[in-house]
């Protein structure tokens, strides 16, 4: 490029020195001539060496760069990446364990199917209803011990299937679901009636009130919805809610303990929660020998009392 700058330069100099002697041109003129033509001329060879320099500079700037690892090459985790490995596997562990309590819940559902011939739609199991692991456990204990009276606290699916292994089982008893809620027990009432064991099942609406407790006294289903029962075979605690009172399921065993047949059955649901584990706590210090307990592994935990 310095050399095309020179040669230009040098030829334009020429030029005007060669015109200059074979005209009249005068010094001055010749000399502007000649700046002017030299400064073109530096201006062109300057824009004609941007390209090279931008292509010579790119070229340091790639060799600055430093080679990609090998693809063998071991590399150390960053910080991040170790933290991503461990979510990754939590989620794993997580996704695994819920495939295996759904497949366990199916696993039921299909065994309650084979079981029962349900005619009609079942309304949705799990979350407030009972899950199907813990309705397959209350319709084996209607065929192992083939209770004469159930009594329910809470009604709804449950309710339902007690009443379908009663009548699927030939048993000549009785169910007796309490609800404080006007609404399901509607709701259970419509239920029996759809699926054909309305005369299996009854739902007593028992409004929450204040009832005595041995020395004390507690928030239950109203005594006048339950206070003809006796010799209860089997009784399946799911109700009221833990909302309406600490412990809200306490009283039942104390309630009934006097109302259970000899070798009847106490099923409490939710035994995984901390609320009805202290409530077995309290059963088992005051009824003591009378009591043995059975830890049910299901979904929401149960615990099966046998009451001598
Ligand atoms: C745990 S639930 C009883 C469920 C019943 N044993 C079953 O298997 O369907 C206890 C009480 O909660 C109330 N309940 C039922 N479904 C509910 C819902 N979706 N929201 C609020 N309370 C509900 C009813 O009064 C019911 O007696």
């Amino acid at each position: 490029m310095r050399w095309l700058a020179l040669g230009a330069g040098t030829c334009w100099l020429a030029l005007v020195v060669v015109v200059a002697l074979v005209s009249d041109l005068g010094t001055a003129s010749a000399v502007l001539f000649a700046a002017l033509g030299l400064m073109t001329i530096a201006g062109l060879v300057f824009v004609v060496s941007i390209p090279p320099r931008i292509t010579s500079a790119a070229g340091r700037v790639i060799k600055a760069i430093p080679p990609p690892p090998p693809a063998d090459a071991k590399v150390a985790a960053t910080l991040d990446e170790q933290v991503l490995a461990q979510v990754a596997s939590a989620v794993a562990r997580a996704v695994d364990q819920d495939l295996k309590r759904t497949f366990r819940q199916t696993e039921a559902l299909q065994n309650l199917y084979a079981i029962i011939d349900f005619e009609h739609a079942l309304p949705a199991s799990r979350g407030w209803p009972a899950s199907p692991d813990l309705l397959l456990l209350l319709v084996d204990l209607v065929d192992r011990h083939r209770p004469q009276l159930v009594v329910e606290c809470g009604s709804g699916l449950s309710t339902l299937c007690l009443a379908l292994a009663m009548r699927r089982y030939g048993i000549d008893g009785k169910v007796i679901a309490l609800e404080h809620l006007e609404q399901y027990a509607a709701q259970t009432r419509e239920l029996l009636e759809r699926h054909g064991v309305a005369d299996l099942a009854e739902v007593r609406t028992a409004p929450i009130e204040t009832v005595e407790v041995g020395d004390g006294s507690a928030v239950w289903y109203a005594r006048a919805a339950w206070e003809d029962l006796t010799a209860v075979d089997l009784l399946f605690v799911d109700g009221p809610p833990s909302s309406l009172s600490p412990q809200s399921r306490y009283p039942s065993l104390p309630l009934f303990s006097e109302r259970l047949a000899p070798g009847a059955h106490v099923v409490l649901d939710d035994f995984q929660r901390a609320e009805e584990r202290d409530v077995v706590k309290r059963w088992r210090s005051e009824y003591g020998d009378r009591l043995t307990l059975e830890r049910v592994p299901l979904e929401k935990g149960a615990a099966l009392l046998t009451f001598r």
